[in-house]
């Protein structure tokens, strides 16, 4: 089972991811987790190049697919194939939201690149931590975070997309989580639906 974390930064959504991949391993089911762009050496090392550099967008968008492709390939697949459950923070939906509607690149190109970097897998359940604006903020400032995602006109448009993907991707199990809640009542609506597709 593949399971994916989205949401703007300062959402909570690696927090989230953490917790849920402790409680799985605890019920004796294993899980592994993984950072989307990143988790391979290949990956991370494309992960510094995004995050230090200035590039047009589509240059942006290939590296993401680039990481994409060799986490997939290298740790979801055989993952998968052993049983396990694997827990994305990030992933194809936040090259929709980041570099589609935020960045403004053909949706159509985005989907296709999503597609070949994934081999056509879509995520089995996919929650997405939802924020307001301000609190993203406030939480990215206590942090001391700072990349050029970060700017609060572009959060604004990703945080939209992500809400917009949650309403237009019915066919996908894509859960829009409140975020603003403390951190244990978050993690308690992600654990019973993750249950609920566990067990019955
Ligand atoms: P991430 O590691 O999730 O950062 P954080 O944990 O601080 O939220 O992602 C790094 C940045 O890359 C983040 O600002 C979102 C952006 N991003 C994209 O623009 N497109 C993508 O496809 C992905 C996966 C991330």
């Amino acid at each position: 089972m593949l399971i994916t974390f989205e949401g703007i930064d300062g959402s909570g959504k690696t927090t989230q991811a953490k917790k849920l991949y402790e409680f799985l391993n605890s019920i004796g089911k294993p899980a592994s987790l993984y950072r989307d762009p990143g988790s391979t050496p290949l990956a991370e090392e494309i992960r510094r190049i995004i995050l230090n550099y200035q590039m047009d967008s589509t240059t942006e968008l290939l590296l993401f697919a680039s990481a994409r492709s060799s986490l997939v390939w290298e740790r979801i697949f055989p993952d998968l194939r052993d049983g396990k459950i694997v827990i994305v923070d990030r992933f194809i939906d936040s090259t929709t939201a980041y570099q589609g509607y935020g960045r403004e690149i053909n949706l159509g190109t985005v989907n296709i690149l999503n597609h070949i970097a994934t081999r056509g897998r879509k995520p089995d359940i996919t929650f997405i931590l939802n924020v307001s604006l301000e609190t993203a903020l406030e939480r990215l400032k206590k942090a001391g975070k700072s990349t050029r995602f970060e700017d609060p006109e572009f959060l604004k448009k990703v945080r939209s997309a992500f809400i917009l993907i949650h309403k237009q991707e019915k066919e996908r199990k894509i859960y829009l989580i409140d975020g603003e809640r403390d951190e244990e009542e978050v993690f308690e609506d992600i654990k019973s639906i993750v249950k609920l597709h566990l067990f019955y």
